[in-house]
């Protein structure tokens, strides 16, 4: 389909790219369509993403272990897991501009399927595609060479169920947690970083008893489902507002599915997936052949739960739910009128790429420099930091506002009597003074 786009994506994107968020991907030799390259404030965030979620899911539970597999795996594992086979989308292309589409997101008008690019409506009959990126390891380019880069991080987990239990003794119910790359060869992706053909993911793989019944596999289900919302919560998320929970149909469940829930964001360009969270049943474990022994030296297959989340979605949607705009009060005399339009990142203390930004009232005045590099210098020991004297302070906050940090210390000609600074907060605007000496402490309070 075509690239929908709206006003608002548009404002996100350009903020994105003019502050240092996501930039297009090899741009100097005219982009890479569809590819995007994240710099310094993207890079921080999406780090602090995926910390989050290591410690919250794999570090602090007792029942998950991690794992950092390979990237190109043996191709059996593709063939035992079906990928080879079932890991295709249903691809038509307009006879008339020879663009594209996935089938089953064709648009309909006039009960006809309509070609956005061209109006266009006859079409090739649908062919299936196979989603991996297929290449040769080693010199040779022939068929016993042939390797895949991983579509999901998943099949790294199942095929080290073994060494995991063996190494670690774990005992059923726990959960594999991986971060990393996955590749896919989408006919369609767009809508910024939503759908790339290259993109991280964050997976658990959760092994439970084979269920007796029903409500054994959906208490597991529901659980995850709970520790999903809670994620999407702490992302910034307003999960009442924003997600809307698709209960897959069956017809269209992936091949190893026996029920999925898509959380859908409802993203400016319309409402799509931002994770999934699917009961796998034993299928995989089944197809690599691989069992589990009990205390008793009983044998049986275990069954998965599995919570899927892209990192790439999860930057978008946390972008999107912080990103506002603003009337500020009008200056010098906040009681008239009306202010300017500001534009501010409302993200969570813990997912901000700076947490404070430290500003001397003016650049050239050495004193004020000192003074701002040594509370710099303390604070950065503990937060990420930014130290900014480009500009006057009213630039320098805009710009803090559109990265979305916190806190702006600013250290004034009052600063070197009284050993004081201006503490400025994103959301309220508020300025309060703060003693140099209590810095630390104030924010240990607030950013902790
Ligand atoms: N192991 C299961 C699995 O891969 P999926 O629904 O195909 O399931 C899981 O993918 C998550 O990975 C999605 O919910 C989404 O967050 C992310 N994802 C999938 N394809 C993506 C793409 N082309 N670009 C960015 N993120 C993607």
């Amino acid at each position: 389909m075509a690239e929908e786009k709206n006003e608002l994506m548009e404002k996100i994107e350009s903020l994105c790219k003019r502050r240092g968020f996501v930039f297009p991907s090899s741009e100097i030799y005219g982009g890479m369509a569809n590819t995007w390259d994240y710099g310094p404030y993207g890079v921080e965030l999406r780090k602090n993403i995926k910390d989050r979620w290591w410690k919250k899911f794999v570090q602090d539970r007792e029942d998950m272990v991690g794992l950092d597999a390979a990237l190109i795996m043996n191709p059996k594992v593709w063939e035992a897991s079906g990928h080879l086979k079932e890991f295709k989308d249903p691809l038509v292309e307009c006879k008339k501009c020879h663009i594209r589409y996935k089938a089953d997101e064709l648009n309909k008008k006039w009960n006809k399927y309509v070609c956005e690019n061209c109006g266009g409506t006859d079409f090739t009959s649908s062919k299936n595609f196979n989603l991996m990126f297929k290449t040769f390891v080693g010199p040779i380019e022939d068929v016993d060479n042939i390797a895949y880069l991983r579509p999901e991080t998943a099949q790294g987990i199942f095929v080290n169920f073994k060494n995991i239990i063996d190494t670690t003794r774990k005992k059923l119910p726990f959960g594999i947690g991986q971060i990393g790359k996955a590749f896919r060869n989408e006919i369609t992706p767009g809508n910024f970083i939503f759908r790339t053909r290259e993109f991280e993911q964050m997976e658990i793989e959760y092994f439970i008893p084979v269920p007796k019944k029903d409500k054994d596999w959906e208490k597991y289900f529901e659980g995850w489902r709970r520790e999903m919302i809670d994620w999407m919560k702490d992302l910034g998320i307003d999960v009442k507002k924003e997600i809307y929970e698709l209960n897959v149909p069956k017809e269209q469940l992936a091949h190893y599915s026996k029920k999925t829930i898509d959380f859908e964001y409802k993203f400016p360009f319309g409402q799509k997936e931002l994770y999934g969270l699917a009961y796998r049943t034993d299928f995989d474990l089944k197809s690599h052949r691989l069992d589990y022994s009990d205390e008793n030296g009983e044998k049986f297959i275990p069954h998965v739960i599995e919570p899927s989340l892209g990192v790439d979605r999860s930057v978008l949607a946390a972008l999107c739910s912080a990103y506002k705009e603003e009337k500020t009060p009008p200056q010098p005399s906040p009681s008239k009128g009306e202010g300017a339009t500001r534009v501010v990142l409302k993200l969570p203390n813990w997912l901000a790429p700076v947490k404070v930004a430290v500003f001397p009232l003016l650049k050239n005045k050495p004193e004020l420099v000192k003074k701002a590099k040594e509370i710099f210098d303390n604070l950065k020991t503990n937060y990420a930091c930014e130290f900014d004297d480009n500009g006057n302070v009213g630039k320098r906050y805009r710009r803090q506002d559109e990265i979305g940090t916190p806190y702006c210390v600013t250290v004034d000609f009052d600063s070197l009597e009284n050993d004081d600074v201006t503490v400025r907060d994103r959301d309220s605007m508020k300025q309060v003074r703060v003693k140099i000496k209590e810095l630390e402490d104030y924010f240990r309070d607030k950013l902790d």
